[in-house]
């Protein structure tokens, strides 16, 4: 009699992690880019990865983005894994605020924008961001930059800088088929977009650094297509959405040219409630890109959501359109 009701109890137990005949991890499994959705790691927690940049590596893609808390000030930087683009593995920290009162990244510091790369001579992983001081909101515009032998960190601070002495905001990196890496920063107060070589070691800016534009610009994504350079960027109206431009160019210096807004259907004259963050090129798959945007809740950034939405390439320029969902099917 015993031993049957031990039985009994055992099925039930098991069938508690079952849905559906599936693991309560394999029920959880994401197969659809849902944009602003609640976006839950393999843990089943929201993503807390924003103003964020993916970095892919031997067959593994790295989400790298700001680690928010209620306060404007930095939780730090965290990195998520993922083989498929849906699923995403929380890898932690890579990057965070310190006691040290004299850091630069001591706490109450506000880290922005993370961005990584792979330098395959050093075989560093080099991160850069938008780094703004303890209490000096964000007076101190400046780009930083950390690196670790590892995608996954933690990641060694190595030191905070006006890139050639301008103010460095907003930012993203890019690096070029020759290898050769650039950051694109907002300046002067927003009111100029520039770019700038990277040394060869990708830790700091070379002179090679001009004035892409004065259009009082932000959240600059980059990328390249067929020889030609795609420029995505957003106004500047702190959390609010606003309407996002292209630029088109042949080289990287310029000359760019405006193309006007790329975003179609739903709110697309503001970026469909987003910012533009990054433009992620999908490996294997021919002409695909994905544009990355932060849907920003500043009452509580860590509830801030992701737009992520395929580029539509044509001859004569880019669209971004509005979908409730999809998934990488849509490239084939
Ligand atoms: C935005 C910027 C964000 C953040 C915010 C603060 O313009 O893109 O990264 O800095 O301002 O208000």
């Amino acid at each position: 009699m015993k031993r049957r009701s031990f039985c009994r109890l055992f099925i039930c137990t098991s069938c508690l992690f079952m849905v559906g005949g599936l693991s309560a991890q394999e029920a959880r499994r994401n197969t659809k880019f849902v944009p602003k959705a609640l976006w839950k790691d393999t843990d089943g927690e929201h993503i807390n990865a924003h103003g964020g940049g993916v970095l892919f590596h031997e067959g593994t893609y790295y989400w790298y983005g700001e680690r928010r808390g209620d306060r404007t000030s930095s939780g730090g930087i965290s990195v998520y894994s993922s083989k498929d683009l849906y699923n995403w593995k929380n890898e932690g920290a890579v990057l965070s605020p310190v006691d040290n009162p004299d850091s630069d990244i001591t706490w109450g510091c506000v880290m922005e924008r993370p961005k990584a790369i792979y330098n395959a001579q050093t075989r560093q992983f080099v991160l850069w961001f938008h780094l703004e001081l303890k209490g000096q909101g964000y007076a101190a515009a400046r780009a930083a930059v950390a690196t670790s032998d590892t995608p996954t960190g933690p990641f060694k601070f190595i030191e905070s800088f006006r890139p050639n002495g301008n103010m460095s905001r907003d930012m993203g990196l890019f690096v070029d088929d020759d290898g050769a890496a650039y950051h694109i920063y907002s300046s002067d107060e927003n009111y100029a977009l520039r770019i700038a070589r990277l040394r060869e070691d990708y830790l700091g800016p070379t002179t090679e650094d001009t004035l892409l534009f004065r259009n009082h610009r932000e959240a600059p994504a980059l990328f390249k297509h067929r020889g030609k350079y795609y420029l995505i960027t957003s106004g500047c109206t702190g959390w609010d959405p606003n309407e996002a431009s292209l630029h088109v160019a042949d080289q990287l210096f310029g000359p760019w040219e405006l193309i006007g807004d790329p975003m179609r259907g739903g709110e697309a004259k503001k970026t469909f409630g987003g910012q533009s963050t990054f433009v992620l090129p999908v490996q294997g798959k021919k002409d695909a890109f994905i544009f990355m945007a932060d849907e920003w809740r500043p009452k509580k950034l860590q509830d801030s959501r992701y737009i992520w939405l395929p580029i539509q390439m044509h001859a004569d320029g880019i669209n971004i359109e509005w979908i409730d969902e999809w998934s990488l099917d849509y490239f084939n």
